[in-house]
């Protein structure tokens, strides 16, 4: 059966990201989805102006990406209390043109993470916000707030804390199961 493809969103641009750190364990933990990230960080900033028959070349690529992939997953930091402003342009440039949205109608998840203790709870809710906004379909449970994430990886960067590692399993299991309830039902 073919895999479904999940574009992988990272919020954060650092090379020590967390998030980033996390966006490579998926493949292990749920090897019956394919997994391809799509940058953002050398996005523009989305300005109307730019969109003319000749847009900046990576927001052409960034939305060819989002459109070839049959869902999003989500991974952000939280930044004062939302989600960093770099992820939020990536769904402004996604969003548009007007009437050619590259998000419309695709499955979507969101896993927040902090090395403090809420798990960015606050970034991944403003998150889902704007995923109503360009009509992702986000799926609301399991909910993913993943708290005190420093000590969660070796220091390789690999993903060695066996609770999280059975609850992002799940999680992408719940997810595999959303896509297709979401596929199927356009
Ligand atoms: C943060 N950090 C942070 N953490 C949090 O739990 N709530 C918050 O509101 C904020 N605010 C915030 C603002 C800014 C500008 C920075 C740079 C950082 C800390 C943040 O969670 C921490 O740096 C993470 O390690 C960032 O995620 P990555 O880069 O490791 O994926």
């Amino acid at each position: 059966m073919t895999k479904k493809k999940v574009g992988v969103i990272v919020g954060s641009l650092r090379s020590g990201a967390y998030t980033r750190m996390l966006s490579r364990a998926l493949p292990e933990l749920a090897p019956e989805l394919q997994f391809s990230t799509i940058e953002i960080g050398d996005l523009p900033h989305y300005n109307q102006d730019l969109e003319t028959d000749s847009p900046p070349s990576s927001w052409t690529r960034f939305r060819q990406q989002v459109i070839a992939s049959d869902a999003i997953l989500f991974i952000t930091p939280e930044y004062n209390r939302s989600m960093p402003g770099v992820l939020k342009n990536a769904l402004d440039v996604g969003s548009r043109p007007w009437g050619k949205s590259a998000w419309a109608g695709k499955p979507a998840a969101v896993i927040s993470m902090s090395p403090g203790a809420l798990g960015g709870m606050a970034a991944n809710h403003h998150l889902r916000q704007v995923l109503l906004a360009v009509n992702l379909a986000a799926m609301a449970h399991p909910e993913a707030y993943l708290p005190a994430v420093a000590g969660l990886f070796d220091e390789n960067g690999a993903l060695q804390n066996a609770d999280t590692r059975k609850f992002m399993g799940e999680f992408l299991q719940t997810f595999d199961a959303w896509i297709g309830k979401v596929v199927s039902a356009v």
